[in-house]
């Protein structure tokens, strides 16, 4: 048992640091430098380390426990990844360095585009985009600008699913474009003949549509050659949302299927930490049509530079590049981790992540299903929807059921998405996660089921065991209070 958490700490005149011996002649500051009334506290170590320990096992993460949430694919990231990128000729690079003196970091970022390249199928890829989301605006740009270059200016809208994530439609009218909804049929897929209806409408104005595949219910669009095929025929583009990458790895690429510009999240598939904001990473791959546009820059081999076996590594602007959209070259701390995964793995192992990823959610699915509905009762992907919510207990909904979970000691599943399944739990267990695991997750999830027949209210007042009560989520996500203040 720790003690309660204690922020007030300081006492005049303790201190956790001592600083070097100066190895420079003492002076004094500047005037005006010093700010006396600065109330930094006064703590030993013992009192700074008990604090932040203290405060990281408050906190939830994949390294403490089984972190299921759909469609984030918190796998397990490997320690090694961190090893790589922590070597100093990587973590103390400056961005303003001559090319000349960087060709390490040039390397690794020109194999991971190619490596992204021919793990999804594309001619190009651009590693600037911070997120995935960044990655869609970017995208969503770059077939904008296609359509402008080709003199087609009138084309201003993209088609959506109603499964999609909440990005995707954020991500056209962020784009100026109107965002035109598509419905799924009956088996989970785009609804086929209400997207032809779509095409035969807005044909004229159509940029071209976004899709994720597998879909956020899991599935993988049964459809997908035909809807690809339409949209082109009518002049359109495909945008593919690559969250779901880490189905398909090795088994099937996008740019086969027919996308023409598609985001990675190398946060999820490519195993580098994330949560919390932290830095994401969501490069860009892009079909020959759309290659030109991609971002700038990407690392290309010098031809002059180049001679024999003496690679040298550049930086290139692609020739119609929608420009920078992030400064310097992108997360390359991100970056060296996700490259280390991919060489880590070998072709035959990333083939691995996604079978065992689709069997562990399969094997999930299969044993929960009889007490928690699925919708969509088919062979899922990577993870699958159901519904947290039971007949004979009315009054119990996802959320309290999610948090029940936290008391069995598991992070939630994703609540709420899509939006078109009631009370739905997306649960994404990841390939990482043993037999034992995804047993005890089960298990717990069926207990919880009997819990919310017999005593309705243990689940209501869930959770009993974690350092917080029920929070209001939307004013905690809206009004972040990051800094604790003395009172
Ligand atoms: C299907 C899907 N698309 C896009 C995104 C956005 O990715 P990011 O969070 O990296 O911006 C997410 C994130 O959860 C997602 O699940």
């Amino acid at each position: 048992m720790t003690e309660p958490l204690i922020f007030e700490l300081s006492s005049p005149g303790r201190c956790a640091a001592v600083l070097p011996a100066l190895d420079v002649p003492a002076s004094e500051l500047p005037a005006g430098l010093v700010r006396e009334d600065l109330p930094l506290p006064e703590v030993s170590e013992l009192d700074l380390v008990r604090h932040y320990t203290h405060l990281s096992q408050m906190n939830y993460a994949v390294d403490v426990g089984y972190y299921p949430l759909g469609s984030c694919t918190m796998k397990y990231n490997p320690k090694i990844n961190e090893d790589l990128c922590r070597l100093p000729g990587f973590a103390r690079l400056h961005p303003y360095q001559d090319e000349e003196l960087v060709q390490g970091a040039l390397f690794v970022m020109y194999f991971l585009q190619e490596f992204l390249k021919e793990i999804g199928g594309f001619a190009a890829v651009s590693l600037q985009p911070a997120a995935g989301a960044h990655g869609e605006l970017t995208g969503v740009l770059m077939m904008r600008a296609y359509q402008l270059d080709r003199g087609e200016a009138q084309r201003n809208v993209i088609l959506v699913p109603d499964s999609a994530h909440g990005t995707n439609p954020a991500t056209t009218t962020m784009s100026g474009l109107d965002v035109i909804e598509i419905p799924s049929d009956e088996r989970g897929n785009v609804d086929l003949r209400a997207l032809g209806t779509a095409c035969q409408e807005h044909g004229e104005r159509l940029v071209g549509m976004m899709l994720t595949n597998p879909n956020t219910l899991g599935l993988f669009d049964e459809h997908v050659q035909e809807i690809t095929d339409l949209v082109h025929e009518h002049g359109g583009l495909m945008y593919g949302d690559g969250a779901n990458m880490n189905a398909l790895l090795g088994i099937a690429r996008p740019g086969d299927l027919g996308f023409d510009v598609l985001h990675y999240n190398l946060h999820k598939t490519f195993s580098t930490p994330h949560g919390g904001g932290g830095p994401g990473s969501g490069p860009v791959g892009a079909s020959e049509r759309l290659a030109d546009f991609l971002p700038a820059p990407i690392v290309t081999r010098d031809p002059v530079r180049t001679d024999g076996d003496e690679v040298f590594y550049t930086f290139t602007d692609p020739p119609k590049s929608i420009g920078r959209v992030k400064s310097f070259y992108g997360q390359f701390g991100v970056m060296a981790r996700a490259y280390t995964y991919i060489r880590m793995l070998g072709a035959a192992g990333l083939r691995r992540v996604a079978e065992y990823a689709v069997l562990n959610a399969n094997y999930l699915m299969s044993r929960i299903k009889e007490t928690y509905p699925v919708p969509y009762d088919r062979v899922c992907m990577h993870e699958f929807v159901c519904e947290g919510h039971f007949s004979d207990a009315p009054d119990v909904h996802a959320l309290d059921i999610s948090k029940r979970l936290i008391d069995y000691g598991f992070h939630p599943p994703t609540n709420y998405f899509p939006l078109i399944v009631p009370e739905a739990l997306m649960i994404e267990p990841t390939e990482t996660e043993s037999k034992e695991t995804l047993d005890r997750f089960a298990d717990a999830l069926l207990r919880i089921a009997e819990e919310a027949r017999d005593d309705s209210d243990l689940l209501h007042e869930a959770p009993h065991r974690a350092p917080v009560r029920r929070l209001d989520e939307v004013q905690a996500a809206k009004e972040l209070i990051l800094r604790w203040e003395p009172s």
